[in-house]
C-alpha cells in the first residue's frame, strides 16, 4: 500500500524527534501501521534549519497553508503550540480533510470543544496523546485500555519543570526563586517559566484527562489553577516531618454533585509510589471502579518521548482512516452525543465544594493560649484536626525568638468552610504573618 503522507507544522524540538525516530524505526512501525509512513512536507518559519534537520528529498516550506493545500497530505502535525495561528491552521487543516496529529494541550484545553465537533463533522481524527504527559500513553490508557471503567478519580504530576523544582527544593532545602534560576541556566525552565509554574500547563492537561475519563465537555475555563511560586522551603521541610511530600498535583475526580477539577501543590504521603517521583519526570495515577488503582510514570516532555506520542497517533490513524468514522475511537472516549452537558448533570464544581484535607502553617506569638485560640476556631467549624506539630521558637525565629510556627493538619474538610476558618485565624493579634495553606491528598 502506499505509504501515508504526513505534512509538519512547525520543526523545533518535538519535530524533530518525529522526524528522527520515524526515520530510525521506520521498518518497525511499517510493520505494525501495515504501511509506510512518510513525512513529505515541512513547515517551518526557519526554512534553513529545517533544511538542515530533514535533508533533501522533503520539501520545506515557511507557509504552513502550502501543506493544508496539498491533496497528497493524509496527516498534518501541528507543532507550532499556543491558542492562536495553531487553531485556525487546526480547523483548516480539519476543513480541507486532513487529519490532525497535535501535541498542544492549551489548544485543546481551550478550543477543543469546536475542534472536536469540527473534526466530527468532517470526518476526520484530531489525535493528542503527546498532549498530556509526553511520552506516557496515557490517553490510550483511559479511551481505551481503561474503558470497562468508571473513573473514579485521576491525580497526575504532569508538569516536569515544576516536578524538578519541588524535587531540588526539597533535596537541597532551597528557596523556591533560588532553584527557579538554576532551572533556567540547566534549561529545565523556561526563559518564561509562567505557564509552568503557575500551574496552567498542569491544568491544560488535566483538564483533557477529566473530559476524556468523565465524558464531560474539556471545560480549561472551570478549572482552579495554583502554581508553586509560593511554596517556601520551610513548608516542604514540615510535611517531610510530618510524612508526606508537597507536589504539584492535576487532579480529576467524581464526586456525587459533580466533577473537581483542579491544580495546586498538594502534601502526599512520603509512601505512595507517586510521592517518590522526583526530578523532571512525570506520573499519573487513575482509579478505576473495577481495575483499581493503575500509575503511569516517564518522561512527560523531550525530544524523542514526545514523538514517541506523535507516531504512535500517526499510526493509529494510519491503521483508522479508513474505517467508518463511527467505528472509531470517540476523541474524548465517549461517543459525543453521549457527554454530560457543561451546565448539566456532572457540572465540574466550584472550588469552595471541593472536599480535602489541610495542611495549615501558621506564624504565631509564642504565648500561652494561643494554640487553644486556634484550634477553638477549628473546633467551632467543625474541622477535625488530624495532627499538630509546633517547632521550638529559638529553631524557628533564632535563639530569643517570641514567635514560633504553628503546623495543623486537618481530616476532610469543605473548602468554603477552611476559607472562612483561615479568615477567623487570621485576624487574630497572635497570629503574625499571613496563613499558609497547602491541601493534602491521601490518593488512597
Ligand atoms: N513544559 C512542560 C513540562 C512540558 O515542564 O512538563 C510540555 O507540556
Amino acid at each position: 500500500m502506499k505509504p501515508i503522507q504526513v505534512g509538519l507544522l512547525g520543526i523545533g524540538t518535538v519535530g524533530s524527534g518525529v522526524f528522527n525516530v520515524l526515520e530510525r524505526n521506520q521498518e518497525e512501525i511499517r510493520r505494525r501501521a501495515g504501511r509506510g509512513i512518510e513525512i513529505t512536507m515541512v513547515a517551518d518559519l526557519d526554512v534553513e534549519r529545517a533544511k538542515a534537520v530533514v535533508g533533501d528529498g522533503i520539501q520545506v516550506v515557511n507557509d504552513a497553508r502550502a501543506i493544508i493545500a496539498n491533496p497528497d497530505i493524509d496527516i498534518v502535525i501541528e507543532l507550532i503550540g499556543g491558542y492562536g495561528i495553531a487553531r485556525a491552521l487546526v480547523l483548516e487543516a480539519i476543513a480541507a480533510g486532513k487529519h490532525v496529529v497535535t501535541a498542544n494541550k492549551a489548544l485543546l484545553a481551550v478550543h477543543g470543544t469546536e475542534i472536536f465537533a469540527a473534526a466530527s463533522a468532517k470526518g476526520v481524527m484530531v489525535a493528542f496523546e503527546a498532549a498530556v504527559a509526553g511520552g506516557i500513553p496515557i490517553i490510550k490508557a483511559l479511551r481505551e485500555g481503561l474503558t470497562a471503567n468508571r473513573i473514579q478519580w485521576i491525580a497526575g504530576i504532569i508538569n516536569g519543570t515544576t516536578n524538578f523544582i519541588l524535587s531540588e527544593m526539597r533535596s537541597k532545602g532551597l528557596d523556591f526563586d533560588v532553584v527557579l534560576k538554576e532551572a533556567q541556566r540547566l534549561g529545565y525552565a523556561e526563559a518564561d517559566p509562567t505557564f509552568d509554574i503557575e500551574g496552567v500547563d498542569a491544568a491544560h492537561k488535566v483538564t483533557l484527562m477529566s473530559a476524556i475519563a468523565f465524558g464531560v465537555p474539556v471545560q480549561f475555563d472551570k478549572a482552579y489553577v495554583e502554581g508553586i511560586t509560593k511554596l517556601s522551603a520551610a513548608d516542604i521541610k514540615y510535611a517531610e516531618q510530618l510524612g508526606y511530600r508537597i507536589k504539584l498535583l492535576g487532579i480529576t475526580k467524581r464526586v456525587d454533585k459533580g466533577v473537581e477539577l483542579r491544580v495546586h501543590p498538594s502534601l502526599v504521603p512520603s509512601k505512595r509510589l507517586i510521592a517518590n517521583v522526583e526530578g523532571a519526570m512525570n506520573a499519573v495515577v487513575v482509579q478505576g471502579d473495577a481495575v483499581g488503582t493503575t500509575l503511569y510514570y516517564g518522561k512527560g516532555a523531550g525530544s524523542e518521548p514526545t514523538a514517541s506520542a506523535v507516531i504512535a497517533d500517526l499510526v493509529d490513524i494510519a491503521r483508522l482512516h479508513t474505517a467508518d468514522p463511527e467505528h472509531r475511537v470517540p476523541h474524548l472516549a465517549f461517543q459525543p452525543n453521549t457527554l454530560a452537558d457543561a451546565m448539566g448533570s456532572l457540572p465540574v464544581l466550584p472550588m469552595s465544594e471541593v472536599v480535602t484535607s489541610y495542611y495549615l502553617r501558621l506564624r504565631v506569638a509564642d504565648q500561652a493560649g494561643v494554640l487553644a485560640k486556634v484550634t477553638g476556631l477549628l473546633a467551632e467549624a467543625g474541622v477535625s484536626i488530624d495532627a499538630v506539630l509546633q517547632r521550638e521558637a529559638d529553631e524557628v525565629g533564632g535563639e530569643g525568638s517570641t514567635q514560633t510556627d504553628l503546623i495543623i493538619l486537618t481530616h476532610d474538610t469543605r473548602e468554603g468552610t477552611m476559607d472562612a476558618v483561615i479568615a477567623q485565624m487570621q485576624a487574630l493579634p497572635t497570629v503574625l504573618a499571613p496563613i499558609t495553606r497547602i491541601r493534602k491528598e491521601e490518593l488512597n
